[in-house]
């Protein structure tokens, strides 16, 4: 596996890839969830490239960028575990030069939901994810449905930019608890942990009544928020899969996402009704 330090090195490797190349950018400190984009690109694709890189820009004031855990010795023996090609793993002054100062902004789709919960932050990730499409000029990208708003804002700025990226949506991996997995998990300790399991409990339990018929957004939401009513939710959202604008009355797909801070980690997670993650492009 090649480990790729410099946007030259990374795009001498691109040019190297006769075939179909598939990239699943991160922000390291890897788990299964990571794991199972990887898989996925080194199944589909002549060649997987992933990239490790904490992207300081989508961070808040206030918010974890010091604390976020970084692992990359493990993260690199993951990954060659995986059977990926290579690894992107840029220094911030190779992402972001002395002087550099474009963000690509996101539209009406990063309106609400996080990007209303942390400002800057889906213009961060607009800014790097277009960056690094630029770099490393995938085929074909690899993101997950747990962080569902961010999917939408990639798949809306590879279409709008024309960047010939197909951006693919894949499920939600969870712990066998049913806690979405993420690196901010490590966050929490054993009793935290035990009662966020009420945020993906209340998430199934709004997919069950939907499955038996229910299609009022406001019983939908307030099904998650009795679960959850021990926990400090930030939101609790019914919306349009597409656009992400809030559902006000009955629909044939819906996006339930929330965020909820337990203990020091800000989680997130949602489900979708009506429509699988892959029809999403
Ligand atoms: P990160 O949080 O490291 O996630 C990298 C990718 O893994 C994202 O597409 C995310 O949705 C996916 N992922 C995380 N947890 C998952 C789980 N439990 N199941 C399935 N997929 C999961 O998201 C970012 O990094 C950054 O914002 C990034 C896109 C790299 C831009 O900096």
């Amino acid at each position: 596996m090649d480990v790729l330090r410099r946007v030259a090195d990374a795009r001498a490797f691109r040019a190297s890839v006769p075939g179909s190349l598939g990239f699943v950018p991160t922000l390291g400190a890897l788990h299964a969830g990571h794991g199972s984009l990887v898989e996925r690109a080194v199944r589909e694709r002549a060649a997987a490239i992933a990239s490790l890189f904490v992207n300081p820009t989508q961070f808040g004031p206030g918010e974890d960028l010091a604390a976020y855990p970084r692992r990359e010795a493990e993260d690199l023996a993951f990954l060659e575990r995986l059977g990926c090609s290579a690894v992107f793993v840029p220094s911030v002054e190779e992402m972001y030069p002395p002087g550099d100062d474009t963000r690509v902004q996101p539209g009406a789709i990063a309106a609400r939901l996080e990007g209303a919960a942390r400002p800057g932050h889906l213009t961060g990730v607009a800014t790097v994810v277009t960056k690094l499409f630029a770099v490393v000029r995938p085929d074909v990208a690899y993101f997950g449905q747990k962080d569902f708003q961010q999917l939408r804002v990639v798949q809306a700025l590879a279409g709008d930019l024309r960047l010939g990226v197909r951006v693919v949506g894949c499920p939600t991996v969870r712990d066998e608890d049913g806690l979405a997995l993420s690196s901010r998990n490590a966050y929490l300790s054993a009793d935290e942990r035990r009662a966020a399991l009420a945020l993906p409990r209340g998430l199934f339990a709004a997919r069950a009544d939907w499955e038996r018929g229910e299609r009022d957004p406001k019983r939908l939401a307030d099904r998650v928020r009795q679960h959850a009513a021990a926990l400090a939710l930030e939101y609790v959202s019914v919306a349009d899969p597409l656009t992400l604008a809030e559902l006000t009355r009955a629909a044939e797909r819906a996006v339930i996402s929330l965020a909820a801070r337990v203990g020091r980690a800000r989680l997130i997670d949602n489900v979708l009704l009506g429509m699988d993650v892959s029809e999403l492009v």
